[in-house]
């Protein structure tokens, strides 16, 4: 990656995409590498990586569930939407599964409001997702349904 893109110091951004695409995750490995094989520090790839809200420093599951909770999809009951996934996966918001299988987190608008609340897995849109969706779609991800 670093013979493919560049060591120079404008290169952080593009290096660090390239480890996530790689890895789903930035992990401490890739940034001392990076920092021994590049014009850039240790220091300033951290502080890269933790600008910036693309980029994840801890691993990730198989399947990212995200729940939007932008103004629209907080008045049409994302709250709920959480809570149910919560319950299901046995985590908290912003936590993966012990087993590596889904990791659930809240972001801002998802930028398709009418479809409020929303959900999405991976880069799957489900609209209009209330509690029992919520639970029908795990149902779903697991294989019985
Ligand atoms: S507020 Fe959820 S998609 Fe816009």
């Amino acid at each position: 990656m670093i013979e493919r893109i560049g060591t120079g110091a404008e290169m952080a951004i593009p290096l660090l995409q390239a480890v996530q695409g790689e890895f789903r995750y930035i992990p401490i490995e890739a940034i001392e590498y990076i920092a021994a094989n590049t014009e850039m520090s240790e220091t300033k790839l951290y502080g890269v990586a933790t600008f910036y809200s693309q980029f994840r420093l801890e691993p990730v599951g198989e399947k990212i569930i995200r729940v939007c909770h932008g103004t629209a999809c907080h008045v049409a009951g994302a709250d709920g939407v959480t809570e149910t996934f919560e319950k299901r996966l046995g985590v908290k918001d912003g936590e993966t599964t012990a087993d590596g299988k889904y990791t659930l987190e809240s972001v801002a608008c998802l930028g398709c409001c009418s479809l409020a609340p929303v959900v999405a897995v991976d880069d799957e849109i489900s609209a209009k997702v209330d509690r029992t969706a919520a639970a029908e779609l795990i149902e779903k991800l697991e294989g019985g349904a």
